[in-house]
């Protein structure tokens, strides 16, 4: 699996790979940081920008293409400068995978990648949080020595959300 920054002349595929989401009636792209509603060059030059010298709220981060054999199979979102106090509420880190290309073991291999980067950048723990109901979602971090570290709602009245943390 190859992960790289988005580039202008991805635009079709990742149009394609929005498009894959609505025709499955999903609304939210995970980990795009609003790709779908943005003009595709301002979203780049976001990303690149977000790389290279962070966002005044959660800092440097990185939003790789995840690529197997030259095909786009999910964004993965990975915020290792983020402040203490916005852990819970944005999570370290954050991915989706395309519907058609789900269950079969993508995401957990770019969870662990994405760790790989968190231990290259110096940090010793991750803390990742998803919605109770998302099973697929909580395996993945389970499978990637996630231990469960609290349950609440804060953030979302009503909709319990896990947190996680993983040492690295
Ligand atoms: C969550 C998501 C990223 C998982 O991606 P994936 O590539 O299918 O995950 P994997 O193939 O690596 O599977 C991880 C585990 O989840 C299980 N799993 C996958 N889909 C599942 C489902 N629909 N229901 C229950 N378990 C599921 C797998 O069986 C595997 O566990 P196992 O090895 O014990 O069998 C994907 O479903 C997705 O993109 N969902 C929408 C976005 C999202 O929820 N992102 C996370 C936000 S916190």
């Amino acid at each position: 699996m190859i992960c790289r920054l988005p580039e202008i002349g991805d635009k079709d595929i990742l149009h394609a790979y929005v498009q894959e989401h609505y025709d499955g009636n999903e609304k939210g792209i995970s980990a795009s940081l609003g790709l779908a509603a943005s003009e595709y060059a301002d979203w780049v030059e976001t990303i690149q920008r977000n790389a290279l010298v962070g966002d005044t709220s959660w800092g440097k981060s990185l939003l790789y293409l995840c690529f197997d054999n030259g095909k786009l199979i999910g964004l993965l979102s990975i915020r290792y400068d983020l402040p203490e106090a916005l852990t819970k509420k944005y999570g370290h880190i954050g991915y989706g995978v395309k519907p058609s290309e789900r269950n079969k073991g993508y995401a957990t291999t770019m969870l662990r990648y994405a760790l790989s980067v968190c231990r290259d950048k110096g940090m010793d723990k991750v803390i990742l949080g998803c919605y109770k109901d998302n099973v697929a979602s909580a395996k993945t971090i389970q499978k990637n020595g996630g231990v469960l570290i609290e349950e609440n709602d804060n953030y979302n009245e009503g909709i319990i959300s896990q947190y996680y943390m993983i040492k690295l």
